[in-house]
């Protein structure tokens, strides 16, 4: 570095400069900001757990709150006091929670710990967030105006998009998330996959869509947590995760509110595509609260490559 010049990789942007940097309308900002917060609690959780996450018993008997119930309950608390949020629905809970008092304007989805069954394996898992302006029982494309997903790993990350670009932060020792990845953009073609459910289930199509992906080279990424999983596709810039439907479950696994959502709008504005096999995620109507649908998501090329597999062109 030559004398005069500023080191600029010595100073950090953290997410709340970030998101006034780019232009992020102040209450969203703060809003992102309290979720993002919640992150390290749950995380503080996780440790306390020490790896056991269904009804335990503790060291004196008493029952203890599964992990998944746990973050839930952070979440929810936390949104019930932002001044922002009037309803929270989560995947832990069979009904929409009115957590404002009338006049809040945001709508959040919550999958407050996705793949907590991994947690004893000590793999990676995550919260994955929607944030609404409008009912979430309508489309992503018509109702979301931010998403973001916390991965809680060797280090604790969050992506968060607000429409304009994804971007990735690392919770730093001082407890702040500091800038990592600018502008995440997906190159047209990758060269992982990662696909869901039991091959002897598999629809035609999905089979010879996935003969063709190894026959051109594509390497096996699957850990069985949905965050890590995209997480990983976004990180090296391309690839695909499916989750199919299957011959007995044509609607596969994965929910569409508390999981694909998300996901999907973080993806698109990284420049990739989310479908369900034949329309995008996002143009998908809502109906109910655990509606499920298959997905392909991340690079164009390979989800693109999977709608005329599924078409049977
Ligand atoms: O929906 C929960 C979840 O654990 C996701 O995080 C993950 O992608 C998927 O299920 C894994 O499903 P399976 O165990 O069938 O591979």
């Amino acid at each position: 570095m030559g004398e005069g010049i500023a080191d600029y990789t010595k100073f950090t942007v953290d997410l709340r400069r970030h998101m006034w940097m780019a232009g992020v309308e102040k209450d969203l900002r703060r809003l992102i900001w309290q979720i993002a917060t919640t992150g390290k609690y749950i995380s503080a959780k996780i440790h306390e757990s020490n790896r056991k996450m269904v009804g335990v018993k503790n060291i004196y008997g008493d029952d203890q709150l599964a992990l998944d119930k746990i973050s839930d309950q952070i979440l929810q608390n936390k949104l019930a006091n932002s001044g922002f949020v009037l309803e929270y629905a989560s995947e832990e809970q069979d009904s929409v929670i009115k957590v404002g008092k009338g006049d809040e304007k945001y709508f959040i989805t919550a999958d407050p710990l996705d793949g907590s069954s991994l947690v004893d394996t000590n793999l990676a898992i995550g919260t994955i967030i929607g944030i609404h302006r409008e009912s979430i029982f309508s489309t992503g494309r018509h109702s979301m105006v931010a998403a973001m997903y916390i991965t809680y790993g060797p280090l604790i990350t969050m992506i968060y998009s607000a429409g304009k670009g994804s971007h990735e932060f690392v919770l730093d020792r001082e407890g702040e998330y500091v800038l990592s990845e600018e502008d995440i953009k997906l190159k047209d073609k990758g060269s992982i996959y990662s696909l869901g459910g039991l091959r002897r289930d598999w629809t035609e199509g999905h089979l010879k869509y996935v003969q063709y992906l190894d026959a051109e080279g594509y390497k096996l990424r699957y850990s069985g947590g949905f965050v890590p999983d995209i997480n990983q596709i976004l990180l090296k810039r391309g690839g695909i995760f499916t989750y199919p439907g299957l011959k007995d479950s044509p609607k596969g696994k994965l929910r569409l509110l508390f999981e694909l959502q998300p996901m999907a709008f973080i993806c698109e504005q990284a420049g990739g595509l989310a479908t369900d096999g034949v329309h995008d995620i996002l143009s998908l109507q809502v109906e109910k609260l655990d509606q499920r649908c298959p997905v392909y998501i991340g690079s164009r090329f390979e989800v693109e490559k999977a709608k005329e597999y599924l078409s049977g062109n």
